[in-house]
């Protein structure tokens, strides 16, 4: 007989040292929130209690990650740690040449330069902020290729992440795949809310792909998350590891830019990785101009060992079944409580729906900022908008107004336990309760290039 007992999953880790949290008033709060221009983003860390900003850099590293930080070869050229890093790379994730940079844009930055041309077209599966730009900056032209589905919070389609195959061919025919340097793929795809893609969707895109001669350049920030949900979804993957899904995944594309900061748990730290040996000798080259020497790419030898450490944790079964279901308990305690979110629930976060939330405040109001100001003056908790203002305005200086307007709660890994989640979902919840009383906000500095970092906001 099979129990009826919930099987829970718990940490696969126990805690060996502790940082203290700043406990705030709501007075304080609302001063400092003021200061801060209502922007998240410009609030000191002192005076945030539960830091949902980002998952990015903020990761616990192991006891074996500090350990390899001890090991660090500060060679300016050579180091032991690069090699290690290559390996590590190249056994792990099947890709070939290796360049380590010192974040994720740094790789973005040298592929989009090497590979895009002015007037090229780079569709992708919904963009990113840096990875659009960068193209951009590059004399290209994103075009959205994601499937509709992705665009609606209420859809449960299990893979959001899915490049629109159609619409990939579309835009081929178009422009021709001369135009097309190459697509900008990502695994759980970010801005739609941590959705996967799968692994039919995959092959299909490597398939059209190859008979036009397009590359596919793969954003791996998050593939370990991706791969759990092929794992817990897709027919066939029941019982791969998802280190095999892992390597399955990068298979089918040409090239990745990784930002190390998150699936690899380091503070710092990222790549470009190609197969293709003519791209790999000019990232070599020009990684020299704008991050430091190929063997290390702005980053010092311990950083690129807790990296080469970090991979291979990110990919255990049980740190990546933890992770996610911590994700995935936050998430329905939110719903418990009606609190609009993106379904399904994506593997890095929980996207609060924030036109659903507040439904008077007119997306040019701002309802995703405004909720995460709110959220942070109710508890501390602070979180990051996702939505208009993200988006920042079009080379014509119209505003892009997205589809989604959301706030993100974004759990870094390894750091948070699960009475966090409660507070988290309780300071949520409150706020939903008083949602009707909530107003607006209105821009009054607005930074050039991804506004959204400095950005400064005054309630209406
Ligand atoms: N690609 C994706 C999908 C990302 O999520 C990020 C960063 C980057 C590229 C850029 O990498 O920060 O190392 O330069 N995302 C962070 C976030 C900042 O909070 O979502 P980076």
């Amino acid at each position: 007989m099979k129990s009826k007992i919930r099987k829970s999953w718990a940490e696969p880790y126990k805690i060996k040292m502790v940082e203290l949290l700043q406990m705030t008033t709501a007075t304080h709060r609302k001063k400092v929130m003021q200061e801060a221009g209502f922007n998240t983003f410009l609030l000191k860390s002192a005076d945030v209690y539960i830091d949902l900003l980002t998952y990015s850099g903020t990761s616990a590293m192991s006891d074996r990650q500090w350990a390899g930080m001890m090991l660090g070869d500060e060679a300016y050229a050579g180091s032991r740690n690069f090699y290690h890093l290559e390996e590590v790379v190249q056994n792990c994730y099947g890709y070939k040449y290796l360049v380590p940079t010192h974040q994720g844009r740094g790789a973005e930055n040298i592929l989009s330069k090497i590979l895009i041309k002015k007037g090229d077209i780079i569709p992708g599966n919904m963009y990113f902020t840096t990875t659009r730009l960068h193209q951009e900056l590059a004399g290209g032209k994103f075009e959205d290729i994601i499937i509709d589905e992705a665009h609606d919070p209420e859809n449960e389609f299990p893979f959001k992440g899915n490049v629109d195959l159609n619409k990939l061919e579309k835009l081929i025919k178009k422009h021709g795949a001369h135009k097309i340097p190459y697509v900008s793929m990502a695994t759980s795809v970010n801005m739609a809310g941590g959705q996967p893609i799968s692994m039919e969707n995959l092959r299909a895109l490597r398939a059209l792909t190859k008979k036009h001669g397009i590359r596919v350049i793969h954003d791996m920030t998050r593939v370990a998350e991706n791969a759990h949900f092929i794992q817990q979804r897709e027919k066939g993957y029941h019982n791969k590891p998802i280190a095999a899904i892992v390597k399955e995944i990068n298979s089918y594309t040409d090239g990745a830019t990784m930002s190390a900061k998150k699936d690899a748990l380091v503070n710092i730290g990222g790549f470009l990785a190609v197969n293709d040996w003519d791209v790999f000798e000019e990232a070599r080259n020009m990684v020299v101009v704008y991050e430091g020497l190929h063997t290390y790419g702005g980053l010092a030898g311990r950083d690129m060992e807790a990296m080469a450490i970090g991979i291979k944790e990110s990919l255990n079964d049980d740190h990546i079944h933890a992770r996610v279901g911590q994700v995935i308990y936050l998430g329905e305690k939110m719903m418990s409580y009606g609190v609009p979110i993106v379904k399904p629930i994506g593997g890095h976060g929980i996207f609060v729906d924030a036109k659903k939330f507040l439904p008077h405040i007119p997306q040019h109001q701002f309802p995703a900022q405004t909720l995460a100001a709110e959220v942070y003056l109710d508890s501390g908790v602070r979180t990051m908008e996702r939505g208009v203002v993200s988006a920042g305005r079009k080379a014509n200086g119209e505003n892009y107004f997205p589809k989604l307007e959301l706030v993100r709660f974004t759990i870094p890994r390894r750091v948070y336990t699960q009475a966090h989640m409660d507070v988290i979902a309780e300071s949520t919840a409150r706020v939903f309760e008083r949602r009707n009383k909530i107003k607006g906000l209105k821009m009054i500095y607005e930074p050039k290039y991804l506004r959204f970092f400095q950005a400064k906001f005054q309630p209406l």
